[in-house]
């Protein structure tokens, strides 16, 4: 620990688990104070105290009033917050021409509307105090793609388009908005997914293996510190195993 983030109030969305998880772990250990919400409220408060967290609230981030109300409480806990994560994503696998109108919608709703609500209920308050982060867990399908992953590539794509859009809206109020997008994680979510699928996912990357949540959880570190983040506004950056070279 080096105190990187002493002090700094944190949200992290999908905080219960995986990557969010890590991320809190490892802004917890640099001094920040921090908050996860998640829509699994027994995981949540688990991980809070597990991670060293101030607490948790319970929300589904695609749900505006949840949203509202989970925000507002965190900002009571802490007093404010100086860095949102969000990291609360699912994922799921179907060709296009067999997936339902529910399964787009869900994946969209949930990976990048969810987004789009967190932000616009925190960014306010970070631009009234001239200071804040946005670290928006994207994907290196946004870039690449996925087979079975239309709706997911989709929702990732339009994360980087929010993050590059909102970040030209609020950085001359000393706000940075940026993304990470990872390459293959070992996290629950990717446990779904078919091993055919990994098998061919592993000898595609130059690494030969999935990443850990732990070994992306440093570059939100540096996205949500100073010096170390003072300069990237509206960037995507790549834990990936060397997947994606953009
Ligand atoms: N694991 C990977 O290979 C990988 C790669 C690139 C990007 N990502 C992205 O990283 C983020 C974290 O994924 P992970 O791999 O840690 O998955 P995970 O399943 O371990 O964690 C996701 C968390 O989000 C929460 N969540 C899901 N839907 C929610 C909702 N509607 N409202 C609130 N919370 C919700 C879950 O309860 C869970 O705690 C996601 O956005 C995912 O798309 C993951």
């Amino acid at each position: 620990m080096t105190g990187a983030l002493q002090d700094r109030r944190a949200l992290v969305t999908g905080g219960a688990s995986g990557i969010g998880r890590a991320i809190a772990e490892a802004f917890a250990a640099e001094g920040a104070r921090v908050v996860l919400l998640d829509r699994d409220s027994t995981l949540a408060e688990q991980a809070a105290r597990d991670v060293d967290a101030a607490g948790s609230v319970v929300a589904d981030v695609a749900d505006e009033e949840q949203v509202r109300q989970a925000v507002t409480e965190a900002e009571q806990a802490l007093g404010g917050i100086d860095v949102l994560v969000n990291a609360a994503g699912i994922l799921t696998q179907s060709p296009l021409v067999e997936m339902s109108l529910a399964q787009w919608q869900q994946t969209i709703d949930v990976d990048l509307t969810g987004v789009f609500l967190t932000c616009r209920q925190v960014v306010p308050a970070m631009v009234r105090r001239g200071a804040g982060r946005v670290i928006n867990i994207a994907s290196q399908l946004a870039i690449k793609g996925g087979e079975s992953l239309t709706h997911y590539s989709a929702a990732k794509a339009g994360v980087i388009g929010l993050t590059k859009a909102l970040a030209l809206e609020v950085a001359r109020y000393g706000v940075l908005v940026n993304a990470i997008a990872p390459g293959p994680i070992e996290t629950p979510l990717v446990d779904g997914i078919s091993e055919d699928w990994k098998t061919a996912k592993r000898a595609e990357l130059p690494l030969g293996r999935f990443g850990r949540p732990e070994e992306v959880a440093p570059t939100a570190v540096l996205l949500a510190g100073s010096p170390g983040g003072d300069l990237y506004v509206g960037q995507t950056l790549g834990p990936n195993s060397g997947d994606v070279m953009p």
